[in-house]
């Protein structure tokens, strides 16, 4: 059964004490409604709509970046939670299938949960509801169940004491074919304490119209909302406490655990070593056998087997490194490949460049690839030698087994084969210096004195 997912994200987040709206801080190098997204990754998935309100444009511009298919819908004004699920109904008429509604605040629910939501759906309910067990029901909405079915949600703010005394809680996600949820919605009011739409009243009103509900219970911890820069950090830690025992159970030797930190979206592969003080920001992959020495940066870049990066390297978008390709200590990749087996070790800048098999960049080496408006490439060929301190004037092309001498300034393409020498004339001065040097003693013997 194909299911849209409806992500609620136009609160303020006024907790946060920020200028940027609460979705779109980052969570594992990610804003965090990209975690809600990901929870949907076992489901069918139909459509995406991001429901927001405030910090619209900036919202709409990083679900953007995300995905393009995702349908930011705007709810102008905060009248509660089925107000915010009514928003979504224009970009879902006519799609097909089953609605979830998720929170872009909450970011830890299990796709398995997820898919035994739907699981109840197919085996009858009209409406699945996910609730937990309380540690501290506080104020959450409590599910009441009566021989078996969900009967009605109650509000704290609007519960009897008997009903606060119930340990049952919402969570808030809830499931149903999409087309009966906005009808759902649409048929709740705003008489209530808060005087807000609650989406939590459409429990009543399916069963006033004899539809079945139902609740099915997770982990209090997947619930966890994230209000305050404390709760974030705490959810960040959570995510790095869980993302390294995956890790670790996938058959990755971590040196440090506790000093490595994943995207949400990192990939390691088996017998992978990554040594500590390592960062992985999005879209990263490193496959089987590679080895991420200590005090790395990486993003966006894909590392193969038995590749060796660092210490301290960074790998920025778009750095592609094939087989058993070293980059070494202080050198930035960018927007390059380095082919299998070649070689950037020391204190480079390779950037918009393609560095062929088994090519040796010497120490210091740029790509100049910058003309202050426009990005050039560079080619370096296969088995060619670049000497230490070469820069690349791109657009430039080294030709396959080419060498550069130390120093050149590259201008021009290289042929292969050919070498290239290009640096400032040395001259050599006899007995200059000791010349130099007596005459500075003797000026300061007679300032001295
Ligand atoms: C809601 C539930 C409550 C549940 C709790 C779990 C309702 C009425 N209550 O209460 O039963 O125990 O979540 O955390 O649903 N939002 C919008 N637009 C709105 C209102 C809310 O986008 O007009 C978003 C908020 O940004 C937030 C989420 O929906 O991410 C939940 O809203 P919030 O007002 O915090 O609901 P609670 O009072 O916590
Ligand atoms: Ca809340």
């Amino acid at each position: 059964m194909p299911v849209s997912l409806i992500v609620l994200a136009a609160g303020q987040g006024t907790r946060m004490q920020s200028d940027r709206p609460k979705v779109l801080h980052e969570l594992a190098g990610v804003p965090m409604f990209v975690h809600a997204l990901a929870s949907g990754r076992g489901l069918d998935v139909a459509r995406t709509v991001l429901v927001a309100g405030h910090g619209f444009e900036a919202v709409e511009k990083a679900a953007r970046a995300q995905d393009d298919d995702i349908v930011v819908a705007r709810q102008g004004e905060q009248r509660g939670t089925a107000h915010a699920v009514a928003q979504a109904a224009e970009a879902l008429a006519g799609v097909a299938g089953d609605a979830v509604v998720l929170y872009g605040d909450t970011p830890f629910i299990r796709p398995e949960t997820l898919e035994a939501m739907a699981a109840a759906r197919a085996e009858g309910a009209d409406v699945v509801v996910l609730g937990f067990d309380a540690a501290d029901p506080g104020r959450y909405g409590r599910l009441v169940v009566e021989a078996g079915a969900l009967t009605r949600i109650v509000e704290f703010k609007d519960a009897t004491e008997a009903e606060r005394a119930i340990g049952f809680c919402n969570s808030g996600v809830v499931m149903a074919e999409a087309s009966v949820l906005f009808d759902l919605v649409a048929a709740v009011g705003n008489d209530n304490a808060a005087g807000e739409y609650y989406l939590t009243d459409i429990v009543e009103i399916a069963r006033a119209r004899g539809l079945a509900s139902t609740a099915v219970r997770c982990d209090e911890a997947e619930t966890l909302g994230i209000n305050t820069r404390a709760e974030l950090a705490r959810a960040e830690a959570l995510f790095q406490d869980r993302a390294r025992a995956e890790a670790l159970g996938d058959g990755v030797t971590l040196i440090a655990p506790e000093t490595v930190f994943f995207a949400q979206d990192t990939v390691v592969g088996r017998d992978a070593v990554i040594e500590p003080n390592v960062v992985f920001g999005p879209g990263v992959t490193v496959e089987t056998g590679a080895r991420i020495r200590a005090f790395c940066h990486l993003e966006g870049c894909h590392v193969s087997r038995d590749a060796v990066v660092g210490p301290y390297a960074r790998l920025r978008p778009g750095a592609e490194l094939a087989e058993g390709a070293k980059v070494g200590n202080f050198v930035e990749i960018k927007q390059a490949e380095i082919a299998a087996g070649a070689k950037v070790n020391h204190l480079s800048y390779i950037g918009d460049a393609f560095v062929g098999e088994n090519a040796n960049v010497g120490a210091g080496t740029i790509t100049c690839n910058y003309d202050g408006v426009f990005k050039h490439h560079s080619h370096i060929g296969a088995h060619s030698f670049i000497g230490s301190n070469t820069m690349l004037v791109a657009p430039v092309s080294i030709g396959d087994g080419a060498m550069t001498a130390t120093g050149t300034v590259v201008t021009r393409n290289v042929p292969a084969g050919a070498m290239a020498v290009g640096r400032a004339r040395m001259d050599i001065k006899d007995g200059f210096w000791t010349r130099m040097y007596e005459k500075l003693k003797a000026r300061k013997v007679r300032q001295d004195k």
